[in-house]
């Protein structure tokens, strides 16, 4: 069983995919992972190497072949099958924002919210609470096409925010991002983050990203992914963006890369 405190715990989580051909696609090897409640964990690992189907197992979108995951002392998945109240407070995000292309900004925040039943009043004052939380008070009512990627990768982190959740599951949020809007990004995040005490698993390609986001790292092997190594980040929070460029930031990202790339040797 995971430890007391565990917000989300992977207990020898496997995945194999069998492909329409009939090949078995070992993604998942074994996984054991314990995330505190209000803990912020990066995973990385070279691509391929099955980062996005760990969070979507633990979203409930995909199930494991074996193992078991556990979200506040309840099972995600049982006997197969989703459980409705173990993934009700949790929220994911994709690289790409993934609006609805005709509704306008705060009508996508508040879909989630309507979704649950919640009336058109309440669910768009708190949808126009949330632009402002994000930084897209003014836009409100603009359709996604005529906002910048950052802006509209801001209106899915406010959508994701809108149903309270206690985890959010962030799959390579800011990844199509210019370096400055990412940077941005991450100092949003992180004050929403702890603003709200939300716990995150945050997938990301970018070492100095998952350093400066993170309370732990885990690195994981190429395909099929096995933990292979996990950093605790010692900077305090709240974390400027000035942090990235001290000796000490700059250090911890080269230890970790030099270790990936001799994972991967
Ligand atoms: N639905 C599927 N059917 C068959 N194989 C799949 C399926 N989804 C993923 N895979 C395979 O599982 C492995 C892991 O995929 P996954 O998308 O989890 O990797 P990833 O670490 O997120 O990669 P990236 O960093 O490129 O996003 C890959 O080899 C992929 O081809
Ligand atoms: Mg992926």
């Amino acid at each position: 069983m995971p430890s007391p405190g565990s917000d989300i715990g992977l207990k020898a989580v496997a995945k194999t995919y069998m492909t329409r051909s009939g090949d078995a696609v070992h993604a998942v090897n074994r996984v054991d992972l314990d995330i505190a409640r209000g803990e912020f964990v990066s995973l990385l690992g070279p691509s391929g190497c099955g980062k996005t189907t760990i969070l979507r197992m633990i979203a409930g979108l995909e199930p494991p072949t074996s193992g078991e995951i556990v979200m506040r002392g309840e099972a995600v998945w049982q006997k197969g099958r989703r459980s409705a109240v173990a993934t009700r407070d949790m929220a994911m995000m994709f690289q790409e924002a993934r609006l609805l292309p005709w509704f306008n900004i705060e009508e996508n925040i508040a879909l989630p919210l309507r979704l649950r039943g919640e009336d058109e009043k309440s669910r768009l004052e708190k949808a126009r609470s949330l632009c402002s939380t994000v930084g897209l008070s003014g836009f409100e009512r603009a359709r996604p096409s005529n906002l910048s990627g950052g802006m509209r990768q801001r209106a899915a982190l406010a959508r994701a925010l809108g149903t309270e959740p206690q985890a959010l599951l962030l799959d390579e949020p800011f990844g199509a991002l210019d370096a400055m809007t990412r940077d941005q990004m991450n100092i949003e995040l992180q004050r929403v983050c702890l603003a709200r005490g939300v716990t995150v698993a945050l997938v990301t390609h970018s070492i100095a990203e998952a350093v400066f986001l993170s309370d732990r790292i885990v690195a994981l092997a190429p395909r099929p992914s096995r933990v292979v190594d996990i950093y605790t980040v010692p900077f305090e929070r709240p974390r400027p963006v000035e942090l990235q460029r001290s000796a000490a930031f700059q250090q911890l990202v080269g230890r970790i890369r030099d270790d990936i790339l001799r994972a991967a040797a």
